[in-house]
């Protein structure tokens, strides 16, 4: 019996995750399925349909009957995955500074959460795959094969933050970059559904001093192991 191997990647904001999950699914040749990008989507989504960002129900509604496809990422898309919700492409409308702060309260919201969370297990039952956000390890794969918690200093975080959307040509503040990064920390770690917490079983790898790629070498060895373990 082939069992699938699962891979749970959480974290702060700013950590790294996406960049480091994506590329370990490619070399691994897994699934890669970006959790935040469908809290992103179904911000979108509340806001081009006219909902107040606090409505549980409403959003949960509508995150349900769209089709929230999560595609490969290329070269015209910043090493960020393509992102369509009912085939209309969003990829880059839910990156922006601005959405950033909208999905905060979307991502509190119990019902949404229970909706997405949902999908992204069914997603992951798919097959071999890298899962990143806030609670994979905790809530969404509580039986993940290997669960990373990826950290980084506010500091570090918030200069990546800076690289980033300077390439998409916004140029925040890095005081205020922080001083988000550090509310966003907050907010994740005290909201009451879900919140950000390591998982007992995960390994905390710190990316300060690290390289993408070299935290990805360093996953890919973990993952190894992970392969060997499950057989
Ligand atoms: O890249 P960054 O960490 O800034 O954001 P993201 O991973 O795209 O996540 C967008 C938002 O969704 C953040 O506010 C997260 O707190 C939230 N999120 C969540 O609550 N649960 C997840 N599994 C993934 C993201």
């Amino acid at each position: 019996m082939t069992e699938h191997l699962q891979i749970a990647i959480d974290g702060p904001a700013g950590a790294g995750k996406s960049t480091v999950a994506r590329k370990l699914a490619d070399k691994l040749g897994y699934l890669y399925i970006d959790t935040g990008a469908m809290y992103r989507a179904s911000t979108w989504l509340a806001l081009k349909h006219g909902l107040s960002l606090h409505d549980g129900p409403g959003i949960a509604a509508l995150a349900r009957r769209t089709e929230i496809l999560l595609a490969a990422a290329d070269e015209t898309s910043d090493g960020k995955i393509r992102v369509y919700v009912d085939g209309e492409e969003i990829t880059r409308d839910i990156r922006t500074q601005k959405m950033s702060e909208q999905v905060i309260p979307v991502a509190a919201l119990k019902e949404v959460r229970e909706v997405l969370v949902e999908k992204q297990k069914e997603l992951a039952r798919q097959g071999n795959a890298v899962l990143d956000g806030r609670d994979i390890g905790t809530v969404v794969l509580p039986k993940a094969g290997l669960k990373i918690f990826l950290t980084a200093s506010a500091e570090v975080r918030a200069g990546r933050r800076l690289k980033e959307l300077n390439a998409q040509g916004e140029n925040p503040d890095f005081e205020e970059l922080l001083a988000q990064i550090k509310d966003r920390d907050h907010k994740d770690r005290t909201r009451e559904v879900s919140p950000l917490t390591m998982a007992d079983d995960a390994i905390e790898v710190s990316t300060d001093n690290l390289s993408i790629d070299q935290v990805v070498d360093k996953l890919l060895v973990l993952a190894e192991g992970a392969k060997r373990s499950a057989v």
